[in-house]
């Protein structure tokens, strides 16, 4: 398989890098709205508790299968500089090291909850969920490494998924905070203005952000990568 992938160039782990990206995000937006109507202890006849709860914990364990090939393809990837280390330890990478770091960070605060989840019954419940709570960090930092780093953005079906992923998050994050209202009225407060602030941040930022010009070389792209130096883009596809 590897092989056959490898002789037929390096476009096809871009193309794989980028589906899986973007089958990653929707997943762990599937599993983030699932994990809040399960807390919500939400039911019907037709979808019972038990339903939801092992949707949540089997769309979550699908949404790491995803990332693990999403980042196993970028690595095989000849085209940028991506290293396996590059996957853990965030920022020290040599193509847009910012942008992809966020990915790392993200992967790592999920590496915790899922290795958490797994072991919850050998770990008191405060302990498991309080890195639980971590789920709700690592969704807007994946979020935000998917625009720095993708090429996809400006094509209009990653926008649309992204913006509506984070609709379905807000919304998620909204219902979660009313439950049990007013108890905590300062945790749920920083929470609510913490998803205004950080989608108006996005709303804001994308247009001079991955939506502007020269995103690739101000997005931290070697620049021998950059178009200006690499004549030959053709072979794997109109990078950005
Ligand atoms: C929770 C963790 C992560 C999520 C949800 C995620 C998701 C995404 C998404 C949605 C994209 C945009 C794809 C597109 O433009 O079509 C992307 C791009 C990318 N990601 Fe990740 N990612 C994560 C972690 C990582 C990690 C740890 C690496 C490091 C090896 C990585 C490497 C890349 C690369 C190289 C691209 C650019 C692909 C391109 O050229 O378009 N990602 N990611």
């Amino acid at each position: 398989m590897s092989a056959a992938l490898a002789a037929s160039g390096p476009s096809l782990y871009w193309y794989l890098t980028r589906s899986t990206g973007a089958v990653a995000l929707l997943l762990l937006t599937v599993a983030i709205a699932l994990g809040v109507l399960d807390v919500a202890r939400w039911s019907t006849p037709r979808w019972p508790r038990f339903v939801v709860d092992s949707l949540h914990r089997n769309v979550s364990l699908l949404a790491m299968v995803f990332l693990v090939l999403h980042i196993l393809t970028s690595v095989l990837d000849s085209f940028a500089p991506i290293s396996l280390v590059d996957a853990f330890i965030p920022f020290t990478g040599a193509y847009r090291p910012f942008w992809l770091g966020l990915g790392a960070v993200s992967f790592d605060l999920l590496l915790a909850v899922t290795a958490t989840s797994l072991l919850r019954r050998h770990m008191g419940f405060a302990r498991w969920r309080a890195v639980h709570w971590l789920t709700y960090a690592s969704w807007p930092i994946a979020l935000l490494h998917g625009f720095g780093t993708g090429s996809d953005v400006k094509s209009g079906w990653l926008l649309a998924l992204s913006i509506a992923s984070m609709a379905v998050v807000v919304a998620a994050i909204l219902a979660r905070v009313l439950r049990g209202w007013p108890a905590n009225l300062g945790r749920r407060g920083a929470a609510i203005g913490g998803a205004a602030a950080f989608s108006l941040f996005v709303l804001l930022w994308l247009p001079s952000g991955p939506l502007g010009s020269e995103w690739a070389r101000r997005s931290g792209t070697p620049p021998s990568l950059l178009p200006a130096h690499h004549s030959s883009t053709a072979s794997s596809g109109a990078r950005r």
